[in-house]
């Protein structure tokens, strides 16, 4: 019988582990974390994090055969196999500054492991890291080795995707599981595949090299990031012409190469994992000299921020070019729906740009709390404390968030925002009332029949007779 540690109860962390509990009722799983107040939360009845279908997987394990602790030591000398899920932001400071992954979080885990285990482990790297930090792991922890302890290392990458995080784990597309190419790593890889292999069927689960395993995570959220920015590229083209980046996605998406997911044209994409990763890869290019394949790759980020730019100037233009002391309800302030996580949100850039017009913000999302919009808005480069205290409000109800505003602008794809009573919004509005759909989902005709000023991401303004709205 195995037993499983994962250090860093985060986003990913936390569900992973918690869904192999559920599906493994025989492995003991103890998610383990720095942070004490993160640890109670997973304790608790209201977890750290909000996920469709969590929190009764965590209710249904939890105490069984899933704990949560802060006493690391312990669980990494009682575990064979230790998760290693920290935190890997982009660098702040120094060497690959703004683009390469801070790995400070890993190595200190790793050195932990290295100098409490008393037993042989196998070390699985889960954090989506730059290619060849298992290298380094390794390196760490073969020079702090003691006798008779190996460390094998594992690359493992989660594709889970926020808001969807449950039923991604529960019937993933595919598991990678990359080791070195030695009869320890493999005898490793298949004590890692029997895990998965209590729920996922064994084709799906595919063993490859370290490095290999480890370029296929970094490759797989820039070519997801890379079909965004190509649909956002494509919806300026739709605006300036008079075609619809709907019918346009449709189109190209019935094309069996091509396919019809991640075609959704929007104000930019957010979250933790794509602007990090093609950092990464952009950096990792630099490094090895190729200075084409960075900027390739750099343009898919580049892109983005011009869609968020481009987003919140037309706001501004359409409210006669100026938003100063004017109104806006922003609603959406999480990266996408179904979720709380508010990390490299589109709605930052631009509310950013707003309160930079002295505009009033008023916003609401129903999964984050204003603590969370504040820690996000009182930044360099974004707002001061004054600026924030002074014009940005937020709202539990979207009608009073609304209510005398010049426009609604949607930053997240929320399906309670399509729902809402618009004709109530529209009268309580300053007219003539706006609204910009940064995410294509509500139904403009019906809206201009209200007789709301209606601008949508790649669809032309106003639409022509015989043309489909
Ligand atoms: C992503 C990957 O999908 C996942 O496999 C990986 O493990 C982590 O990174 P995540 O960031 O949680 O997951 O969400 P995702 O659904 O990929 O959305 C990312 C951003 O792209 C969001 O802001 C979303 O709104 C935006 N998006 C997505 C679009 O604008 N259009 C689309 O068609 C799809
Ligand atoms: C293309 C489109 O596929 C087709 O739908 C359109 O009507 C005309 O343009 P074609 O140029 O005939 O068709 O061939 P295609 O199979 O698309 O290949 C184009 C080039 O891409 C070839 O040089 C091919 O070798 C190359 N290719 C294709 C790759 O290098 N890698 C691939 O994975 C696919
Ligand atoms: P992700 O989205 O990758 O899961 P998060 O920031 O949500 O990232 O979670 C990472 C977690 O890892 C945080 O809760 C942080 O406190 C924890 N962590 C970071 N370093 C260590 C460490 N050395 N030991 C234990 N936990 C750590």
């Amino acid at each position: 019988m195995v037993k499983i540690c994962c250090i860093g109860a985060g986003y990913v962390g936390g569900p992973t582990c918690a869904v192999i509990a559920l599906k493994c009722p025989h492995i003991p799983v103890t998610i383990v974390d720095l942070n004490q107040d993160r640890i109670d939360a997973w304790n608790s009845d209201t977890l750290p994090i909000f996920e469709p279908g969590l929190q009764e997987v965590v209710t249904q394990c939890r105490g069984r055969n899933l704990f949560f602790s802060t006493a690391i030591d312990d669980a990494i000398r009682a575990a064979d196999i230790i998760f290693v899920s920290v935190n890997t932001p982009t660098k702040k400071n120094g060497l690959g500054a703004g683009f390469a992954a801070d790995l400070a979080y890993v190595e200190a885990a790793t050195r932990r492991i290295a100098a409490v285990a008393q037993s042989s482990k196998i070390v699985v790297e889960k954090s989506t890291v730059p290619c060849r930090t298992a290298e380094s792991m390794r390196r760490i922890l073969e020079a702090n080795s003691r006798d008779a302890i190996r460390f094998e290392i594992l690359s493992n990458p989660e594709f889970l995707a926020e808001g969807t995080a449950i039923a991604d784990l529960m019937q993933p597309d595919r598991i990678l599981i990359g080791s070195l190419p030695t009869p320890e790593g493999r005898k490793a890889q298949h004590v890692l595949a029997d895990v998965y292999a209590e729920w996922v069927p064994r084709p799906q689960i595919i063993t490859m090299n370290l490095w290999s395993s480890e370029l296929s995570k970094l490759a797989a959220n820039a070519l997801l990031a890379q079909r965004i920015s190509s649909i956002n590229a494509l919806s300026a083209i739709c605006e300036a012409t008079g075609a619809d980046v709907d019918e346009v996605a449709y189109a190209c998406g019935l094309d069996s190469r091509i396919g019809p997911k991640f075609l959704k044209a929007s104000v930019g994409f957010g979250g933790s994992c794509f602007q990090k990763d093609i950092l990464n890869l952009v950096y990792l290019s630099e490094s090895l000299h190729l200075p084409e394949v960075a900027q390739y790759w750099k343009q898919v980020v580049d892109l983005n921020e011009y869609q968020k730019r481009r987003f919140a100037q037309s706001v501004v233009s359409r409210l006669f070019n100026t938003i100063t002391n004017k109104r806006l309800a922003v609603f959406g302030f999480a990266f996408k729906k179904n979720t709380g996580d508010t990390r490299e949100s589109a709605a930052i850039a631009v509310i950013a740009s707003f309160l930079n017009e002295r505009a009033h913000v008023h916003i609401h999302d129903p999964e984050v709390s204003a603590a969370q919009i504040e820690l996000e808005l009182v930044q360099p480069g974004v707002c001061t404390q004054a600026v924030y205290d002074a014009q940005v409000h937020r709202f539990a109800d979207p009608y009073e968030a609304a209510k005398d505003a010049d426009a609604i602008v949607i930053c997240t794809e929320w399906e309670q925002f399509a729902q809402l009573d618009y004709q109530r919004l529209y009268d309580s509005m300053h007219k003539p009332a706006f609204v910009f759909d940064g995410r294509l989902i509500l139904d403009a005709p019906k809206l201009r029949q209200i007789g709301f000023q209606v601008e949508v991401i790649g669809k032309p303004a106003a639409p022509k007779p015989g043309f489909n709205a």
